[in-house]
């Protein structure tokens, strides 16, 4: 089969711009598109964080930024949101869906509804943006997909089994689509942090696993140049995770994790 051709991005969509990994994807798709070359459309729910962003991303080199405050639960108006992207950067070239919750497991263990809203936040919500973004990007047969999943998408965990849940099937989602429309010249890329530090996990203690957002965002560039359809961030975690999956069930259940 032919090799697709790579995006060379310059007209980005971020949603979920205020996360700490998209803001440092943002800094690095700059750098390396270059100063004057890269247009971002920014959304995320608090206008004044997404102000600093904006500004931010203004001050080194962006050529234009255009914000928009919305909450991402909104589905209902997800299709106007993108077509303002669309029209604002004239042609989109690249989504990042950047934004999640990790919610309080504890919590959604003793009320469904905690739960719900993290499957609405973290599947339902993305879904519907995924869903739009392929079928532009298919119907221009180009573009790049970029997803943050997670880690915690690979195997169900006492610890973070509904925010796992959560990730397994956006995971599931675009594994589906990009067997739909990798072939139309669009990639579809699916990327898994293990830990990373970032507001999210603010609250729990940093350890030699953490990863910096930096690395991260550096890392997503990276998969985005190469035209990878997962990768694991940093790398190692691949391994990890492979073995985690590697264990079987009946020795599982018992392991505290
Ligand atoms: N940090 C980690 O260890 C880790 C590991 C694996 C995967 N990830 C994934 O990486 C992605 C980015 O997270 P992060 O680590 O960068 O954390 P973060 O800095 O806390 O960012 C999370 C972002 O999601 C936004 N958000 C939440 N609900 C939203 C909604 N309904 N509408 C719009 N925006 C919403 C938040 O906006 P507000 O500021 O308005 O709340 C915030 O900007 C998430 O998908 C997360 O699941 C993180």
């Amino acid at each position: 089969m032919a090799k697709q051709p790579v995006i060379d991005p310059k007209r980005i969509v971020i949603l979920g711009a205020t996360s700490a990994i998209a803001q440092a994807t943002a800094r690095r798709l700059l750098e390396k598109g270059g100063a004057g070359e890269v247009s971002f459309f920014l959304v995320a729910r608090d206008p004044y964080k997404l102000d600093a962003v904006a500004n931010d991303l203004r001050t080194r080199g962006a050529r234009a930024v255009t914000s928009y405050a919305m909450d991402l639960d909104n589905t209902e108006a997800h299709a106007e949101m993108l077509s303002s992207a669309a029209f604002a950067l004239g042609m989109i070239d690249m989504a990042l869906v950047a934004y999640g919750v990790l919610g309080n497991q504890r919590a959604a263990e003793m009320d469904p509804r905690l739960a719900e809203a993290v499957y609405r936040t973290n599947f339902l919500s993305p879904a519907s943006l995924i869903t739009w973004l392929a079928n532009y990007f298919e119907g221009h047969s180009r573009g790049c997909l970029a997803v943050i999943s997670s880690v915690a998408g690979d195997r169900g965990r006492q610890s973070n089994y509904v925010y796992g849940a959560s990730k397994a099937a956006l995971n599931v989602l675009v594994d589906g689509l990009r067997n739909r429309i990798d072939r139309t010249g669009v990639q579809v890329l699916l990327i898994k942090p293990g830990f990373v530090a970032t507001p999210m996990t603010a609250h729990l203690p940093r350890g030699p696993l953490f990863a910096e957002p930096r690395a991260i965002g550096a890392g997503i560039v990276r998969a985005v140049e190469n035209r990878r359809d997962t990768v694991y961030l940093p790398g190692f975690w691949r391994v990890v995770m492979f073995m985690v999956k590697s264990v079987p069930g009946f020795l599982f259940k018992n392991l505290n994790m």
